[in-house]
């Protein structure tokens, strides 16, 4: 099923590549036995919904500096963590992460579930969120697809059914390249190649760790993938 050699590829480029963000553990914490934290994981991923990297990690930083553990957060009172909220919108879904907060607490003594269908069951918590939780925290073979990974699949590929007809088939796809050996680094180096290399506009393919294999390459289509039906 998985292509050993094009994840071997992706996971040496992002050994080396990889973005340093607040909520990730570096390569050196990781051989060292760290994992990342679920609580810190759950709540980047939900502030990275409809918003940038960059946007994002000042307002991580101050959360996580005033509620450094998701029973804190759950006893917080609404008025401040909305107040913490305030510019990064969308406000359902500080609503949400105080409802997930306080079911982590109530129903599972203040642990994440382990699983992606344990983490289902919780308020606020969708597939995309269950899947990046599932692999980033605890390593589970979960396929994480988000905006970057329908690229990188659409044009590794050649996918030319407009999003969002192509979606599971995308979907498919991203699953057939997942790491069992390294789930979370895995989905998070798609997630890095999507952002870094395979831009939606002159996608560096020159430094691609997968260009050999993008079958838009060789064709000569990157920049016109993915197709999108118009609005
Ligand atoms: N976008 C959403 N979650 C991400 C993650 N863990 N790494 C990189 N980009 C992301």
């Amino acid at each position: 099923q998985t292509d050993p050699d094009l994840t071997t590829q992706l996971l040496a480029w992002y050994d080396r590549h990889a973005r340093v963000m607040p909520w990730r553990v570096s390569p050196a914490d990781r051989a060292a036995g760290l994992r990342p934290d679920p609580y810190r994981v759950w709540l980047s991923e939900v502030m990275l919904q409809q918003t940038t990297v960059a946007a994002v990690k000042d307002y991580f930083h101050r959360f996580t500096a005033r509620w450094p553990t998701v029973t804190e957060l759950a006893a917080a009172e609404d008025a401040a963590v909305m107040g913490e909220w305030a510019g990064l919108g969308y406000y359902a879904r500080a609503r949400n992460l105080l409802k997930c907060a306080r079911a982590v607490v109530a129903d599972h003594g203040g642990l994440f579930p382990d699983s992606r269908a344990g983490l289902l069951t919780l308020p606020g918590i969708g597939p995309y969120t269950a899947s990046a939780i599932a692999a980033i925290a605890f390593d589970e073979a979960a396929t994480v697809v988000d905006g970057n990974v329908e690229r990188v699949m659409s044009r590794m590929f050649l996918v030319e059914t407009p999003l969002p007809a192509a979606k599971p088939g995308l979907v498919a796809l991203a699953g057939r390249l997942t790491s069992l050996d390294r789930p979370g680094d895995h989905a998070q180096a798609v997630m890095d190649l999507g952002a870094t290399i395979c831009t939606p506009r002159n996608p560096a393919c020159g430094i691609c760790p997968w260009t050999h294999a993008c079958a838009a390459r060789a064709a000569g289509m990157q920049a016109e993938l993915p197709r999108k039906t118009p609005k």
